[in-house]
């Protein structure tokens, strides 16, 4: 049932914008995709919630037509919603939907959602072949490299779920996408990633592979495709301040070479991203503009100082005064 493939479309090595709860919103989202990005995912969305029609879910599915393609990530477990889910994000216009299987936050994994749902691989199975049957747009799915199976040890090599598991038991599946985040559940964001894994997984699975973990320059996104033969990347804390990051990436790959921002880029940057969250939310976009805002100026001189105060302003106006003065 699945409609015209936009990832076989996209340019490689793809660039993608990981999904991020409290930070991938539409704005954020416009940023990163006038920043070079290929591809945004959003934060992640109720399955439940969306079959009951959650208001306040509703108002996190909206998308500026700019982003495109954005992919919109779910979780829950119910394989009945995700079919349901599915339909009602293609009618919402997302260019594709992705199944989170690699999220350790206690609001996802306390419902058995997210990497946990690593240990029970049928249940995985269920989950994205109902996806995939109720879908007209492409599946792709977000993986952990490993999970300790209950009551095993961390260290015990018997005692994993690992992502080549995962991807053995989804075989046959029209899975578009993987993208794998090579660090476990247990080490969920430190450390080096597991390329190694990665590695296998690119090996296995015949559609696109994205490597996820630890790019926060051009350099490293150059290392870990170069280590892992993946597709493209995918980026999550390395943009946070910096969604220019991306087009650093492409002109790197392309010449060997990039020019770093400076704070003449940083003013406009904030500026802009204030217009877009205004603009999508209304007041309520300075809950996630305020965290970005601290991003852009951390590092920079008199950046506390400034951080403060943004942080404290109220009205586009006044985060234009503040800057104005800076
Ligand atoms: C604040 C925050 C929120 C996240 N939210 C999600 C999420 O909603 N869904 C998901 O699959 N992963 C989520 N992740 C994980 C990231 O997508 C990514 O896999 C992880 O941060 C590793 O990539 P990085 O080293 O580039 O940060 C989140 C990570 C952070 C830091």
């Amino acid at each position: 049932m699945t409609m015209a493939n936009f990832w076989q479309s996209l340019p490689k090595p793809i660039l993608a914008l990981a999904p991020m709860a409290g930070v991938t919103d539409s704005a954020f989202r416009q940023m990163c995709k006038h920043g070079g990005a290929d591809v945004l995912y959003t934060e992640f969305v109720s399955t439940d919630a969306i079959v009951y029609e959650s208001k306040k879910t509703f108002e996190m599915l909206k998308f500026s037509p700019d982003e495109q393609p954005v992919v919109c990530q779910v979780f829950g477990k119910n394989p009945e919603y995700y079919y349901k889910s599915a339909k009602v994000l293609a009618d919402h216009g997302f260019a594709g939907v992705d199944i989170n299987f690699g999220c350790p936050a206690y609001k996802v994994v306390k419902h058995g959602g997210g990497v946990t749902l690593m240990r029970k691989p049928e249940l995985v199975r269920e989950i994205v072949q109902a996806t995939c049957e109720g879908s007209p747009i492409p599946v792709s799915i977000k993986i952990r490299a490993s999970i300790c199976k209950e009551g095993c040890a961390v260290d015990d090599p018997e005692g994993q779920v690992t992502a080549m598991d995962l991807i053995e038991v989804l075989k046959g599946l029209p899975i578009a996408t993987v993208m794998i985040h090579g660090r476990s559940f247990e080490r969920p964001f430190d450390g080096a990633p597991n390329v190694g894994m990665i590695t296998q997984v690119k090996k296995a699975f015949k559609g696109i592979v994205l490597a996820n973990g630890g790019v926060y320059t051009p350099e490293d996104a150059k290392k870990l495709l170069d280590e892992t033969g993946a597709d493209g990347v995918g980026i999550a804390r390395g943009t946070w301040g910096r969604p220019w990051l991306f087009q650093e990436i492409k002109d790197y790959l392309a010449s060997g070479t990039y020019t770093p921002h400076t704070w003449q880029d940083i003013v406009p940057a904030i500026l802009q991203h204030a217009r877009y969250a205004f603009s999508a939310k209304g007041d309520h976009g300075l809950v996630e503009l305020r965290k970005h805002m601290a991003w852009y100026v951390k590092g920079f001189p008199g950046a506390s100082a400034l951080r403060g105060q943004l942080v404290r302003s109220t009205s586009y106006e006044e985060i234009e005064s503040i800057l104005a003065r800076a």
